[in-house]
């Protein structure tokens, strides 16, 4: 698959709804977790190609704003096991010269999640490599409405005018302030819907469903993911012809 994919227009930074864990384990004849732990080998096989690749930026919607109205059991589980990844991925990720960072309502994690979220930051914040941002407890609408209120009490304050709020103002208030916009935006589990995510920053991604389960993602779906959007033909609301250069 590597050779279809042409290495001077890689998406810069490629977001992934990571969907259909449950739904795969119970097909097994598992409990949901079971699901959510062989997602976390997807995760590796992801990141491995991503850094393969020199991907610039990999976000994982690992738990949404609403997931947390799923069962009690469910949530903790997911909270353990992001938990214990973290602590078992930290110098790998460390040796690949991977970035973590987190987007998300982060506060509302269990302190153990937090504090070990934390350690990772530490640990990771001088490399240079591939940025990983993991979506956790993140809601595109609640990141509008807080950087909103951000942006209120600025303009209350009179630390800035009414007429200074432009796009630029919004997104360096958004979680992702300082990171391009996804080229890239790939879903699996077969649902066709952006669930919460990252709602102002997709505006002109490419859009990729994959129609099978995140246990089943492998590089080979992701080389197949990029090799899609390398034939896709991004407008941004021009004629073909001027995208082509063929008139003005
Ligand atoms: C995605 O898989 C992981 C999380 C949302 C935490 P799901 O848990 O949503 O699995 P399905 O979609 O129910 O199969
Ligand atoms: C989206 O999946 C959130 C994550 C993958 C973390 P969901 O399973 O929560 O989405 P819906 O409920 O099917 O829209
Ligand atoms: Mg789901």
């Amino acid at each position: 698959m590597l050779p279809q994919i042409d290495k001077n227009c890689l998406p810069r930074h490629i977001a992934i709804i990571m969907d259909g864990n449950g739904r795969w384990a119970n097909e097994q004849g598992k409990d949901r977790l079971f699901g959510h732990y062989k997602g976390v080998e997807s995760v590796r096989n992801t990141l491995e190609a991503c850094a393969e690749l020199g991907i610039g930026f990999l976000t994982l919607y690992a738990f949404s704003t609403e997931n947390w109205n799923r069962p009690d059991e469910e949530v903790a589980g997911l909270m353990e096991l992001l938990v214990s990844t973290i602590r078992a991925e930290v110098e790998s990720l460390h040796k690949n010269n991977i970035k973590l960072s987190v987007i998300g309502e982060i506060d509302k994690l269990p302190t153990n999640a937090r504090k070990e979220l934390e350690e990772a930051f530490e640990v990771t914040k001088n490399n240079s490599g591939l940025n990983l941002i993991m979506a956790l407890s993140y809601g595109g609408r609640w990141e509008l409405v807080n950087a909103m209120k951000k942006i209120a009490t600025k303009v209350k304050s009179n630390e800035i005018g009414l007429d200074e709020i432009d796009n630029d103002l919004l997104q360096s208030n958004l979680e992702t302030a300082g990171v391009p916009d996804p080229e890239l935006m790939i879903r699996t589990g077969g649902e066709y819907r952006i669930s919460n995510f990252l709602l102002y920053q997709l505006a002109y991604s490419e859009l990729y469903f994959a129609d099978i389960h995140w246990p089943q993602f492998n590089k080979e779906h992701l080389f197949a993911a990029i090799a899609e959007y390398q034939k896709r033909e991004r407008r941004f609301g021009k004629t073909g012809l001027q995208v082509n250069q063929l008139i003005d």
